[in-house]
């Protein structure tokens, strides 16, 4: 008698890979890790060279993630990945007809798609990088109620030895099981970063300077700045990718602290006096404050960040060491240096104070680039961790690509 296909399948080594995937990415928080890794697992399952998701928004399907082995190097930063542009949800594309009708599309040669198609292969990042697109496979990703989150795209199937062949029906089956058994865990990500920046926005409404895009930005170039850091330092790369989780959003609650601080100060247009800056400098406490007593790895990350943002890495920032930080009569206390600052926190003192100068502020005009890369090489080594600064030189086109996606209006960089 045969065994039953449902019995086979279970002891299928993919399938049981796929429902490992799946328990490893709801451990995941931040939508761009959720992204990162079920791209990665969807290549291994199809061996593609590439591929890219895009994600339902406003009615159009807004390009969210990039992986590139050929023109990408393992696990580094890559600007692409910041690329900012959504397509619309219709016929005339390859992405925008799988999301219009729910189908799956497999094609073998992007170059010799029959002309009763009604949709076309965009060329355009081929000449731009050079890259040449053969196989495409192109599905929905939708929650088990059918509803559409977004689209996966995997780029050119590998044979064993590397060279180009086409998608087959093992491919076929089991990247769609795992996109849509992952569509919850994407929105439950994208849910995550709303609610941050959310609570971010309550907290500091008061103070006109801070917005969305500061944080998002702060998010991003922590993440990117720990990934490039991490990696020199030869961490595994399983380790690094949870602590890219954990910075970006840990990262966005830096500043959370300036609720406590009075409107008179947070809102005073101008420079601050000595008295003022004091004042504003407790909001480092205060935010640490919040995430006390709870005992997630994000809480923990978030109080070191929060209460180790401004030290500086040969000493001489605030707040210092204070024994009890919930003791009502803590004072300021002697600087931390080196590596006595968790180093999360020394990267986002790089990340938001390159941010402050390239930004406007009431008490600031925005400084040009080659005034704030000045900066932070004559403070490398002193206000900075010199391996996180050459870890900022190393991607700054990176850095670049963050700054134009999140940018607000009006700004100089837009
Ligand atoms: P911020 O404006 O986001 O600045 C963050 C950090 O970037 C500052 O931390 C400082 O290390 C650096 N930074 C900002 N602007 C400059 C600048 O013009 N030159 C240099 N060399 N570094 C700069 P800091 O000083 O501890 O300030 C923390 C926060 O306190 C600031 O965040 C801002 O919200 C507030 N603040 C500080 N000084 C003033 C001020 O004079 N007026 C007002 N309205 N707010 C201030
Ligand atoms: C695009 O990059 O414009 C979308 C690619 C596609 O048509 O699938
Ligand atoms: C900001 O990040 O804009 C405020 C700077 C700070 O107080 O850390
Ligand atoms: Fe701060
Ligand atoms: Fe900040």
């Amino acid at each position: 008698m045969d065994t039953p296909n449902v019995c086979k399948d279970f002891s299928n080594e993919k399938v049981l890979g796929i429902l490992r995937t799946t328990e490893e990415l709801n451990r995941l928080k931040d939508v761009d890790a959720i992204l990162d890794k079920i791209l990665l697992e969807s290549r291994k399952l199809a061996n593609a060279d590439a591929g890219s998701i895009f994600l339902v928004e406003d009615q159009s399907l807004r390009f969210a993630y990039v992986q590139n082995d050929t023109l990408m190097k393992g696990d580094t930063s890559n600007a692409a990945a910041y690329a900012d542009f959504a397509v619309p949800i219709n016929e005339k594309s390859i992405v925008g007809y799988a999301a219009l009708t729910g189908q799956q599309l497999v094609i073998d040669d992007a170059y010799a798609l029959s002309s009763d198609q009604p949709y076309h292969f965009n060329q355009d990042f081929d000449r731009r990088s050079g890259y040449r697109t053969r196989s495409i496979l192109t599905i929905p990703i939708k929650t088990f109620e059918d509803k559409l989150v977004g689209v996966v795209q995997l780029i050119n199937a590998q044979d064993a030895n590397g060279g180009p062949t086409v998608f087959d029906a093992d491919a076929l089956a089991y990247v769609p099981l795992l996109a849509n058994s992952a569509s919850l865990t994407i929105e439950r990500g994208m849910m995550n970063r709303e609610l941050i920046l959310r609570m971010v926005q309550t907290a500091e409404l008061r103070d006109p300077e801070e917005t969305g895009a500061h944080v998002q930005r702060v998010g991003a170039y922590s993440a990117e700045l720990y990934r490039t850091w991490a990696t020199a330092k030869g961490m595994d790369p399983k380790l690094v990718r949870t602590g890219i989780d954990t910075i970006r959003l840990a990262a966005m609650l830096h500043d959370v602290g300036k609720v406590g601080v009075p409107d008179a100060i947070i809102k005073k247009p101008g420079r601050l006096t000595d008295e003022e800056r004091a004042v504003m400098q407790w909001h480092t406490v205060f935010g640490a404050r919040l995430f006390m007593n709870t005992n997630s790895e994000l809480d923990r990350m978030s109080k070191d960040i929060a209460l180790n943002h401004h030290e500086k890495w040969t000493g001489g920032g605030y707040p210092g060491k204070i024994p009890d930080i919930m003791a009502a009569q803590a004072v300021m206390g002697e600087p931390k240096q080196g590596e006595e600052i968790p180093v999360q926190a020394r990267i986002v003192a790089l990340a938001d104070v390159f941010d402050a100068l390239t930004s406007r502020r009431s008490y600031k005009d925005p400084w040009p680039d080659e005034k704030v890369l000045g900066l932070l090489q004559e403070e490398s080594g002193k206000h900075f961790d010199p391996d996180v600064v050459s870890a900022f030189l190393e991607i700054f086109e990176v850095i670049k690509a963050i700054r134009a996606k999140y940018r607000e209006a009006g700004s100089p960089h837009a």
